[in-house]
């Protein structure tokens, strides 16, 4: 149906209901769903966390799960392991699943993808977000969503926007320049409503400039709604509103909250008596309820019972699994194999020792909103047994351990994320100081053990205690002891394979430059353990790259240096467009591992790599041979380059906030590519903003290693 029919068809309906149902149908009636109007055939809308697939059933007016036996569903890899595959085809295919899953569990709405920009890698909700950088961001959900709502369903792009801590999250006023806004933190959200047709779009628990995101009108009608011209369903996040007049001549358009007193909320009684009053008009609400109206009609949830259009969807599909599969496997990013290591041989091998608890931990069921009920969740441990069957001793022992909690499956804590910002994860901080003892005891049976094995495998890293809504790190550290635990192993295995699983990255510094081999996996979803089975055993050749930069500490990172991070009523992003790489590229910072770095267990050449433009669009082609033995994939990424009167490395952190400076370098294209031993191939990368020009164009394997440099003039 057309634009126009819909609005028309919306307006019928509109004008047949009363204040009272109208007000009905802006603000939450359960946690998760509006207030429908049955007789004119007006469902409620019935909405869902969330980027990890669809999560089980709460009752409607109580943080507490269900308990249904068939609520449990395809468990995602995380959106920064989405976004280590550099793979739209995938992205697409991963937003498919969702969108199918949640239709199949019955939802309008799914709330997801959250595409907030890593601005430090101590935000707890990272592992919920794609990367440092805008571009990567939004080809990436720019499909996801498209994936997502070809099953009638609404993606909620979320949380709009500079929702980069969780510290304060509900009360934190984010002070940002505007060129830092547009360039680096809205850009990708742009992109996502308006390439992507986002149906829906979340607002930010913080503030900005001094006025709370979800009801702001320099955010929500100046900027979305007059600029961009957006007029799909905007959403607060659960509790972000905080008045009734702001929220209802914002461009809000639905109010939900965490607490059962749904007549009270903003949006709901309140405004309702000052309508009545006269103190708000109520072409208000009329605006609201049209766009709502219109996502149902476009969603086919109103339509009439004869004619059904909509899609119906399915979960836990094998071809769903399928998926996750796919994205695991490119999602893996092998970060050092400095004697080749990688790939195991398991025929050469009688036994091995995986240590570390995140060999068998499970990782679906934590987060915070983001928590999945799993159908399944292959181990790492699991994964390995299972690929090498019945010849292969496969050992474990912890070396260490977490305090495992109570399971967050009932949500509870969410009820009082209003008076805690739901901070649950800090507790547990303090309670791993207490189990330092057990971990000596721990270490020294794994390292005894260790001696005994041809081949040791660690698999460590961080787990959802860490990377937690309501909660920032304190430092980048691995928690329990690991860092020794390492360090011990290394003296008696020296060719041992680290494995570190996280949703953000860890100091490695203490053993990193001993360590031969180290494989990075984030959150990777029901068949992560398999995927990096394939792979350390060579069945698969790793292709993830890192969509962040991995520092050396976090006080490299430019929120840390340059601005502020973690502050409680205010924090200046005084580092301005200088976050990640730009600032690492532009000022002469060495990370630990850089943004784009991937290996691979094969080589790349690059050659022969041209600009050219065609219908006002820029490329660049280029020719990729693979010159190892085994076939494998490449990503391969155009960065633009500051040119030489601008480039300003090695600058003084006091002229970051100088207007007319540019970042080193940008990332404006990537492309992947799968060749097989000894074969050539073309690759055709479209350039961002290439109507520009003017510039020269770095093409690389990562933001630092940029092998062929052209002009694009
Ligand atoms: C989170 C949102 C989530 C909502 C509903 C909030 O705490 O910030 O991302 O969608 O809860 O569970």
């Amino acid at each position: 149906m057309d634009e126009n029919k819909v609005r028309v068809k919306a307006k019928a309906l509109l004008e047949q209901l009363t204040l009272e149902e109208k007000v009905g149908m802006i603000h939450g009636a359960h946690l998760f769903s509006t207030q429908g109007v049955e007789r004119l055939g007006i469902p409620p809308l019935v909405m869902s966390d969330g980027p990890m697939g669809v999560r089980q059933e709460f009752e409607p007016d109580h943080w507490k799960a269900v308990g249904y036996s068939d609520d449990a569903v395809s468990y995602l890899p995380c959106n920064s392991a989405l976004a280590a595959t550099w793979n739209r085809d995938l992205a697409f295919a991963m937003g498919s699943v969702l969108g199918g899953e949640a239709r199949g569990r019955g939802k309008d709405i799914i709330l997801a993808p959250g595409i907030n920009i890593k601005r430090s890698s101590l935000c707890g909700r990272n592992f919920e977000y794609f990367s440092e950088d805008p571009y990567l961001t939004g080809e990436l959900a720019v499909p996801f969503i498209q994936g997502v709502q070809q099953w009638d369903v609404a993606a909620c792009v979320k949380h709009f926007a500079a929702n980069n801590q969780e510290t304060q999250r509900l009360w934190v006023d984010v002070e940002i320049d505007e060129k830092a806004l547009r360039e680096i933190y809205l850009p990708a959200f742009y992109d996502c409503l308006t390439r992507g047709k986002c149906l829906s779009i979340m607002g930010a628990y913080n503030k900005i400039y001094g006025e709370h995101c979800c009801q702001s009108k320099y955010l929500l009608n100046d900027i979305l709604r007059k600029e961009w011209g957006y007029d799909g369903v905007v959403i607060s996040d659960w509790g972000g509103v905080h008045d009734t007049e702001q929220a209802t001549m914002s461009g809000l358009d639905i109010e939900m909250s965490v607490t059962d007193n749904f007549d009270t909320y903003f949006m709901a009684d309140p405004l309702k008596k000052a309508v009545e009053q006269g103190s708000i008009p109520e072409d208000y609400i009329n605006e609201k309820v049209l766009r709502i109206l219109s996502l149902m009609i476009k969603l086919h949830m109103i339509d009439d019972r004869e004619e059904r259009k909509r899609k119906s969807g399915t979960y836990n599909a094998p071809d769903h699994r399928k998926t996750t599969l796919e994205v695991a496997r490119e999602s893996i990013v092998l970060l050092k194999n400095d004697k080749n290591c990688l790939p195991l041989d398991s025929q050469k091998m009688q036994k091995i020792l995986l240590v570390g608890e995140n060999a068998e931990r499970i990782h679906s069921n934590g987060g915070g909103s983001a928590e999945i009920k799993a159908l399944y969740e292959i181990s790492p441990l699991m994964g390995i047994k299972m690929l090498l069957g019945g010849n292969v001793h496969v050992d474990f022992v912890k070396g260490y351990e977490s305090e495992q909690k109570e399971s967050e499956q009932d949500g509870n804590w969410q009820e009082k994320s209003l008076e805690d910002g739901g901070g649950h994860g800090q507790k547990i901080q303090k309670a791993d100081q207490i189990l330092a003892q057990k971990s000596t005891l721990l270490r020294k049976k794994a390292v005894e053990a260790a001696k005994a094995y041809d081949t040791v495998l660690f698999v460590g890293g961080l787990n959802h205690d860490y990377d937690s809504e309501g909660l920032d790190r304190q430092d980048m550290k691995l928690p329990y002891e690991q860092d020794l635990l390492i360090q011990e192993l290394l003296d008696v295995k020296p060719d041992m394979v680290i494995v570190l699983v996280g949703g953000s990255p860890v100091e490695m510094g203490t053993w990193i430059n001993r360590a031969q081999t180290v494989l990075w996996s984030y959150y990777a979803g029901m068949e992560g353990g398999t995927a990096l089975a394939e792979i350390l055993f060579g069945q698969v050749n790793p292709s993830g790259k890192l969509p962040e930069t991995f520092y050396k500490k976090h006080t490299d990172c430019s929120a840390h240096t340059l601005g502020e991070f973690a502050e409680e009523k205010q924090v200046a992003y005084k580092e301005g467009i200088f976050v990640g790489y730009r600032y690492n590229e532009t000022f002469g910072v060495e990370p630990q591992f850089c943004f784009g770095h991937g290996l691979s267990y094969t080589d790349f050449v690059y050659e022969d790599a041209v600009y050219e433009e065609a219908d006002n669009e820029g490329y660049v082609l280029c020719r990729i041979t693979n010159t190892g033995q085994y076939a494998g994939m490449e990503t391969i990424q155009v960065y633009r380059m500051a040119n030489q009167e601008t480039t300003v490395l090695n600058l003084s952190v006091k002229e970051a906030d100088r207007k007319d400076l540019y970042p080193a370098k940008e990332l404006v294209g990537f492309g992947k590519i799968y060749l097989m031993p000894e074969e050539t191939g073309q690759i055709k990368i479209a350039v961002k903003g290439s109507a520009q020009k003017m510039y020269r164009l770095g093409i690389g394997d990562s933001v630092k290693n940029i092998r062929i440099v052209v002009s694009a003039y």
